[in-house]
């Protein structure tokens, strides 16, 4: 981390979970250009983990910037290392809870967010830590430009049904809807991140969507 200390952007206070509260106490909104150096559309992950996923997109994709966000700073150091290895110039990081995106993304400024298999928790209970509790997508939706997509995995077919429940209730159009994206092997564009081979080699299958901002 000493090395490329510009590749981390932030570093958040964990355990703001009152993601209005949080934006209105503090706000230090990223300058993407000065962050990356140019004007390319920006991509952000949530929940990074190892950061297999996103370095492999970034090489396939160079046209597009990434954020990397993940809340726990012992495993964002793993992505760190690698993206200083390769020498990627496409991608940032955000240690940083979701919950508190507001105060740092801009409106109106991501093209893409990818969810790979966010965190289930069981719905009772904990529905509104889920990632896409419709008080997470209200707040996606502001970040997205108009026409940007969410794209989520997941191995839970209860937190799937979920998921497209508050995708449509937040007037999200969905496309792609698959119950099992692994049904004819890996399609070629899929990147397969870490928790998804797992699953894979578990015989589980993987759901998959596409959540467009109308
Ligand atoms: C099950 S792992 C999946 C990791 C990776 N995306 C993959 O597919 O291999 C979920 C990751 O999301 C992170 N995470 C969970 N809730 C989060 C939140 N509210 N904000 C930021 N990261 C979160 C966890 O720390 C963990 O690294």
């Amino acid at each position: 981390m000493e090395a490329r200390s510009d590749l981390l952007l932030a570093r958040g206070t964990n355990g703001i979970l009152n993601m209005k509260e949080a934006a209105e106490n503090f706000r230090a909104l990223l300058d993407f250009k000065a962050a990356f150096g140019n004007d390319k559309p920006v991509a952000l992950e949530i929940g990074c983990g190892k950061g297999g996923f996103v370095c492999e997109l970034a090489k396939r994709r160079p046209a597009y910037n990434y954020l990397a966000l993940e809340k726990m700073s012992n495993v964002i150091l793993t992505p760190l290392e690698d993206v200083f290895a390769q020498g990627l110039e496409n991608i940032r990081f955000l240690n940083i809870r979701a919950e508190c995106l507001p105060c740092y993304i801009p409106e109106n400024s991501l093209d893409e967010i990818y969810l790979n298999f966010s965190t289930p928790l069981p719905k009772l209970g904990y529905a509104t830590q889920r990632l896409t509790h419709r008080n997470f997508l209200e707040v996606y939706k502001k970040l997205l430009k108009t026409g940007g997509r969410i794209l989520q995995k997941t191995d839970d077919r209860d937190f799937f049904e979920f998921s497209l429940e508050e995708y449509r209730a937040c007037g999200f159009a969905l496309a792609d809807v698959s119950y099992d994206l692994h049904e004819n092997g890996n399609p070629a564009w899929n990147i397969v991140t870490e928790y998804e081979q797992k699953w894979v080699e578990r015989g589980l299958p993987i759901h998959r969507v596409v959540a467009s901002k109308p």
